[in-house]
């Protein structure tokens, strides 16, 4: 039964709730569970993280993700966030065998690995490793109908991006005065006006980030004049046009600072905007998001700014506390944050 959870933060083991809710229930996964031997959250010994070796962590973590994979719908996915850690100086690369471990055991695939790009890692220099500021969220699926609103992740970038075009777009307008004074016949020096037009035009539709001119008489030819498609352009039309197509794409990394805990309880809080972007990007309006490990709610928080419904399950109860303080001060008008 799904009513009893739903739009409700629930103390418990994650994995006896997961196993109350119907199958093909949920559209989307995001959590955190505990990392391996890292800290104790002091709930006995149903709490994940603190199993003698890796490989108990793992097998329980795993047990855990197949009732996420049987609850998740077909068009949904499941997102696990997870850390590493030293051990004799070297890194044990816990997060990717666990992403192995699920790709060999359960029937879903790997759409992604988002890095976190750390903007504020802890500022600890070891003298022989390099600071590690980066996490891993891996983003699995069930079948090729996960829901992908690639044009809605990070989709603040794109407005800067426009930004950036329009400066440049007003850069572009200097070739005017340029085509005046570079001796070209009336007949080029239309055509060049009617390019610097056009391509002026597409920086402001977007379809270019900007677009470099270079005309006869006024730049110099390109690699020392060789002939070429470029040169043979300026030379037999007076001028040609460069267009940059600019950075458009949508890249699997995610730039954020570590969330600052003064205000929130919890020690191990994952940062609001990518969850907020990850929401974005894998469901719509009205879907169900569920996190198995709620810790201070954050993954809730961002779906009910967003419009989702939300099941969150944690077996600390202050942490329920906590989420259920912070969401009921969560606005659905609320702004993003950016
Ligand atoms: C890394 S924290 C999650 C933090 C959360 N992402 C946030 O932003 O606040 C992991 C959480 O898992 C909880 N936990 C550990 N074992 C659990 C279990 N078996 N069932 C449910 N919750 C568990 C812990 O109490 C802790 O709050």
């Amino acid at each position: 039964m799904l009513q009893p959870y739903l739009n409700k933060i629930t103390q418990g083991n994650s994995l006896d709730i997961l196993q109350q809710l119907p199958p093909q229930s949920i559209d989307l996964v995001v959590t955190s569970p505990p990392y391996f031997q890292q800290r104790n959250y002091g709930n006995g010994l149903d709490e994940i993280g603190q199993e003698t070796s890796e490989q108990a962590y793992l097998d329980r973590l795993l047990a855990i993700f197949r009732e996420c994979v049987r609850v998740t719908k077909d068009t949904g996915a499941i997102v696990f966030n997870l850390g590493d850690k030293y051990k004799n100086g070297g890194l044990q690369l816990i997060p990717f065998k666990f992403a192995l471990q699920v790709l060999a055991q359960e029937q879903v695939f790997l759409v992604n690995q988002l890095t976190w790009n750390k903007l504020n890692p802890t500022p600890r220099q070891d003298k022989r490793k390099l600071v590690q500021a980066t996490e891993p969220f891996f983003v699995f699926a069930k079948t090729k109908r996960y829901t992908f609103n690639v044009d809605d992740f990070l989709q603040h970038l794109d407005v800067l991006n426009k930004k950036q075009r329009k400066a440049s777009s007003g850069i572009g307008k200097k070739y005017y005065q340029l085509i005046e004074e570079a001796g070209l016949s009336e007949i080029e020096k239309e055509n060049a006006k009617k390019a610097l037009d056009e391509a002026i035009q597409a920086v402001f539709r977007g379809e270019i980030s900007s677009f470099r001119m270079k005309i006869r008489g006024i730049h110099k030819l390109a690699y020392g004049g060789q002939a070429g498609g470029r040169n043979n352009q300026i030379l037999n039309n007076g001028f040609s046009i460069i267009k940059i197509t600019g950075n458009k794409l949508k890249k699997d990394i995610i730039e954020s600072p570590v969330e600052n805990t003064k205000d929130n309880q919890h020690t191990a809080v994952y940062p609001l905007y990518i969850i907020q972007e990850l929401i974005k990007l894998l469901s719509n309006q009205g879907d169900i998001v569920v996190d198995p490990f709620n810790g201070s709610g954050t993954t809730c928080v961002a779906a009910k700014i967003l419009h989702r419904q939300y099941i969150g399950i944690d077996i600390n109860s202050d942490y329920v506390e906590l989420a259920r303080r912070r969401l009921a001060e969560t606005d659905r008008k609320q702004e993003l944050i950016f």
